[in-house]
């Protein structure tokens, strides 16, 4: 067993049982439409540089499974930053339809969170390490920043809904490249979590769409 040095700044020497074919010096960088942030360089630039993975038996080859971390480490990342949207929402709506979206925004924010423990978990499963904390996510994450002075449940609906609808375009392009890497099961994983992001986009959306 290797044992990881701490986390999130790694070493620059490579473990020793990662072959030189190993993207190990890949960024954390998945998708076209990737825009990163002066944070997310910051942290790109810290601890992107050489991730760990641990040995395992899983027949994945260990050149997949480096790629895979580095793609469910970005999912974990906007996961996080989507389950405290969730909360921020059910916490500070205000108006006529409270009751229903602070119950929904609550509903939904407890969902993804099961979303985070399972992406976390496939990357460990993996062999990687889940790089799930606070200032991680706040460094990688996808999703736009939560508007902080909005209180109206309309406005609170259209910013869930962009949140929702980042996250399930994200994941959505992860079943490819998840497919792409011959690991049918973080494709079948990330397609549960899709389809249930776009039942709960559907659930928020539903509270504007009669009027538009
Ligand atoms: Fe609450």
């Amino acid at each position: 067993m290797i044992t990881p040095s701490p986390l999130p700044v790694r070493t620059a020497t490579p473990s020793p049982r990662t072959s030189p074919a190993t993207p190990v010096e890949a960024p954390l960088r998945d998708s076209k439409s990737a825009k990163a942030t002066p944070a997310a360089k910051h942290v790109a630039s810290k601890a992107d540089s050489a991730p760990r993975m641990y040995a395992t038996e899983n027949d994945l080859s260990e050149k997949r499974r480096a790629e895979l971390n580095l793609l469910l480490n970005q999912r974990l990342a906007d996961a996080v930053d989507l389950q405290m949207q969730l909360k921020q929402a059910h916490w500070n709506v205000k108006g006529p339809s409270f009751i229903a979206l602070h119950e929904l925004f609550d509903q939904v924010a407890e969902a993804v969170e099961s979303y985070v423990d399972m992406i976390a978990e496939r990357i460990v499963q993996l062999g990687g390490v889940a790089e799930g904390t606070i200032r991680m996510a706040a460094g990688r994450t996808r999703l736009e920043e939560y508007p902080l002075a909005i209180g109206d449940g309309l406005a609170h609906v259209e910013a869930v809904a962009r949140a929702l609808s980042t996250f399930g375009r994200e994941a959505r392009a992860t079943i490819l490249q998840a497919g792409e890497l011959d690991d049918a099961d973080t494709a079948d994983l990330c397609t549960e979590v899709s389809r249930g992001i776009d039942k709960w986009l559907w659930f928020v959306e539903a509270h504007s769409q009669a009027s538009k």
